[in-house]
């Protein structure tokens, strides 16, 4: 099997960061699970269709599908064929992207949709390792506190913390279903380290 490296964990926990950083010192694409779940839900939102209705968002999808495209500058995602990458992280978005990406019906559409991407790739997520590629050759699980994921993202955004860190643990307890670290992943706490420190951890296990 050609080379799969998944980096999955929460919401603010560097995995986006940490997945492009290595993906660009191995010299191979990065692909964002994320960014597909975020354009179905704003898809959802644009067609005026039920979050919580599986049924109708599968119906939505096979009308105006959603696609990925993992590029060297970033990734794309299409619907309708529009690049709607732009309008991917708005606070609408972040509303009704986990009770879209709870349904098993979306899951697997999303599955099917990464299992089309040809390897090699690091893929980032948070069931990567357990639910899509299971095969993989490497797999990480990125942790940290919530306060530490606050602070990180605070600063990012320059928003205050305590409003960030509620809205984290929010995320964390809708997103809990479909969380799902690999048995085999390495675990890594990046309480205590900076975004090199943890690139450098992966990339030595991956290189060794
Ligand atoms: O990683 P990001 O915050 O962009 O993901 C947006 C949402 O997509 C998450 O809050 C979660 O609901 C969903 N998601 C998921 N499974 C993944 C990746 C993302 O359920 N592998």
């Amino acid at each position: 099997m050609s080379l799969i490296i998944t980096i999955d964990g929460p919401s603010a926990s560097g995995k986006t960061s940490v997945a492009r950083r290595v993906a660009a010192a191995l010299g191979v694409p990065f692909v964002s699970s994320g960014l597909l779940y975020r354009g179905i839900a704003y898809q959802v939102l644009r067609y005026h269709t039920s979050p919580t209705d599986a049924r109708a968002v599968l119906d939505l999808l096979r009308a105006h599908p959603v696609r990925l495209e993992p590029r060297p500058e970033g990734n794309r995602v299409l619907a309708n064929g529009e690049d709607v990458t732009a309008q991917l992280h708005t606070s609408a978005v972040d509303a009704v992207v986990s009770t879209v990406a709870r349904h098993p019906e979306v899951r697997a559409y999303v599955k099917a949709r990464l299992a089309e991407l040809e390897p090699p790739f690091v893929v980032e997520g948070r069931d990567m390792g357990s639910a899509v590629f299971p095969g993989a050759r490497f797999k990480f699980y990125l942790t940290a506190s919530p306060r530490v994921r606050a602070q990180r993202r605070a600063r990012e955004r320059g928003e205050d913390v305590a409003a960030i860190e509620a809205a984290l643990r929010a995320r964390d307890e809708a997103d809990k279903a479909q969380s799902q670290p690999a048995p085999d992943a390495v675990w890594i706490d990046t309480s205590a380290m900076d975004l090199e420190e943890v690139v450098r951890a992966v990339l030595e296990r991956v290189r060794t």
